[in-house]
C-alpha cells in the first residue's frame, strides 16, 4: 500500500516537472525574450501575460500547486532517496547528483524571483522593463540570475532525460544515448534564450 502511494508520488512528481511546469517555463523564457527586442515590445508582452482572464486561477493550477508538489516532493526525494548510481555510467552518476543539487539552487532562486517580481506586482509596484533593468544594474543580481536561470534550464533539461526513462520512453541504451544528446540541445537552445534576455536589460 505505502509502496503503491510512494509510486505514485513519484509519478506525479516525474509528470507534474514536465507538464504543465516545464510548460510554463518554456513559455516564461520565450515571452521574456521580448526584451531582447526594446522596452515596448517587452512591456506589451509582459502586459498581455499579466491581464490574462482569470489569471490568479492560471497561476494557481497551471504554475504554483503543482511546482510546490513538485519542490516539496522534490525536497522529499533529494533528501531521502538512495542513489541508484551503479546502474549507469561515470556521466550519468554525475547528471544524477546534479539534478538533485540544480533543483536546490532553483527552489532558492525561484522563491527570490517570485517576492522580487510577482509578489511586488501583487503590492502594486509596476514590474516592467525599467524594473528590471534596475535589478540588472547591480553586478550581483546579473551573476545570481545567471546561476538561477542556467541552473532552471539544467534542471529541466536533464529532468527530460529521467522523465523518458521513468515513462518507458527510452528503454534501450541507444534510446538514451540519443536522449543524452537530444536534452543537451535544449539545454544549450534554452539556455541562449534566457541569457539573451538577461543582458538585454543591462
Ligand atoms: C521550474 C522549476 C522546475 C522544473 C521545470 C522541474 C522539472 C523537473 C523534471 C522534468 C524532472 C524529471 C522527472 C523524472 O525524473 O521523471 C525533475 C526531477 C526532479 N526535480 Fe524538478 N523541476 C523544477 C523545480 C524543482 C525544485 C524547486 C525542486 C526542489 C528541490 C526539484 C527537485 C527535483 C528532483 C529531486 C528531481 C529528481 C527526481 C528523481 O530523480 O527521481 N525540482 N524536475
Amino acid at each position: 500500500m505505502a509502496g503503491n502511494r510512494e509510486f505514485f508520488n513519484r509519478r506525479l512528481h516525474s509528470l507534474l516537472g514536465v507538464i504543465p511546469v516545464g510548460v510554463f517555463l518554456i513559455q516564461h523564457l520565450v515571452v521574456n525574450n521580448f526584451a531582447t527586442r526594446g522596452a515596448d515590445a517587452f512591456n506589451s508582452a509582459a502586459g498581455f501575460m499579466g491581464n490574462l482572464p482569470f489569471r490568479i486561477f492560471l497561476e494557481i493550477f497551471i504554475i504554483y500547486l503543482p511546482l510546490l508538489f513538485h519542490a516539496i516532493y522534490g525536497l522529499y526525494i533529494a533528501f531521502t532517496a538512495k542513489n541508484n548510481v551503479s546502474r549507469y555510467g561515470f556521466f550519468r552518476n554525475w547528471m544524477f547528483f546534479l539534478q538533485r543539487i540544480s533543483g536546490i539552487i532553483t527552489l532558492i532562486f525561484l522563491a527570490w524571483h517570485v517576492w522580487q517580481t510577482r509578489i511586488q506586482a501583487a503590492f502594486g509596484v509596476a514590474v516592467d522593463f525599467n524594473m528590471m533593468a534596475e535589478i540588472f544594474s547591480s553586478p550581483a543580481m546579473i551573476v545570481f540570475y545567471l546561476v538561477g536561470v542556467i541552473s532552471t534550464i539544467f534542471h529541466f533539461s536533464n529532468g527530460l532525460w529521467s522523465f523518458a526513462v521513468s515513462w518507458g520512453l527510452t528503454t534501450t541504451p541507444r534510446s538514451q544515448q540519443i536522449a543524452s544528446y537530444v536534452t543537451i540541445i535544449i539545454f544549450i537552445a534554452l539556455s541562449y534564450v534566457g541569457i539573451s534576455t538577461i543582458f538585454a536589460f543591462v
